[in-house]
């Protein structure tokens, strides 16, 4: 990898993480969070790969992630840029096989092509950070489809967020090709809500894909998407000899 590579700097500070983050899930996860931590659960176990290396990117300390689950591969990359986060998920029990890497695939167009060829044997594991970070470029279902078709992927983040309560609160799995606003109206029937658009909607565009509302704070809820993307299987063929019929001479 060229010297220059994008690297992750530490913070403790930002939005999508840092020590707000930390204060909030030490506060709400065995309460408000819990839905969304058991949802996310029962996803990542039905989430069944080949791949022994994961790669994590944005795993905080990995709050959501259901004790056990690093220990289902033989390697665990994390790209994580915050310290603290790092020190506690190092402290797993499930962490046997963690390492750390400072590649920062998020903040330039080439982030993702990066990530394929650093990591060429693993699986990656978007943790609920591809609807806090916006795409460098287009959006991220196009960088996905661009970089890493011929990767298992999976993907739980943020598709849109409002202080609205919503009326439905339980996971839900969606066949169907519908539009955000179709979904949305399955959480919050009937009512008139003001939305921000993550603009992370149905990514990858693979389907089906599974919601279910977020607390995040007591003021405002996430609608988190749980997306799997499956490899393209690129398969090199020895075609046996065959010669052409002889052209006819006429
Ligand atoms: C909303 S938090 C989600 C944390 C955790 N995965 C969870 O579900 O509770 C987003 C995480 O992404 C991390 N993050 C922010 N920018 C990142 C980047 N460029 N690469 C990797 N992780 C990043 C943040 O530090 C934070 O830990």
């Amino acid at each position: 990898m060229p010297a220059d590579f994008p690297r992750l700097r530490d913070h403790l500070l930002d939005p999508s993480g840092g020590l707000v983050y930390h204060l909030r899930a030490w506060r709400h996860r065995h309460g408000r969070w819990a839905a969304f931590h058991a949802a996310v659960a029962v996803w990542l176990e039905k989430w069944r790969i080949t791949e022994p290396e994961l790669v994590i990117i944005g795993p905080n300390a990995g709050y959501a992630l259901p004790d056990g689950f690093l220990g289902r591969f033989t390697s665990v990359v994390a790209l994580e840029p915050d310290p603290i986060a790092r020190h506690l998920l190092a402290r797993r029990r499930d962490a046997t096989a963690l390492r750390f890497d400072r590649l920062d695939c998020l903040r330039t167009p080439d982030g993702l092509a990066r990530l394929a060829t650093r990591f060429p044997d693993a699986a990656f594991l978007f943790s609920n950070v591809l609807g806090q970070v916006a795409a460098p470029v287009e959006d991220w279902s196009v960088l996905l489809g661009r970089h890493l078709s011929e990767r298992n992927w999976a993907s739980y983040h943020d598709v849109a967020s409002t202080v609205t309560a919503p009326g439905c609160r339980e996971t839900l799995t969606v066949i169907e090709t519908e539009s955000l606003e179709a979904t949305l109206a399955r959480f919050w029937p009937g009512q008139a809500i003001t939305v921000t658009d993550h603009a992370t909607f149905r990514l990858g565009d693979s389907g089906p894909f599974a919601y279910v509302p977020w607390p995040i704070d007591g003021s405002r809820w996430q609608l988190v998407e749980w997306a799997v993307h499956q490899a393209q299987a690129q398969v090199l063929t020895r075609l046996p000899d065959a010669s052409c019929p002889p052209a006819t001479l006429r």
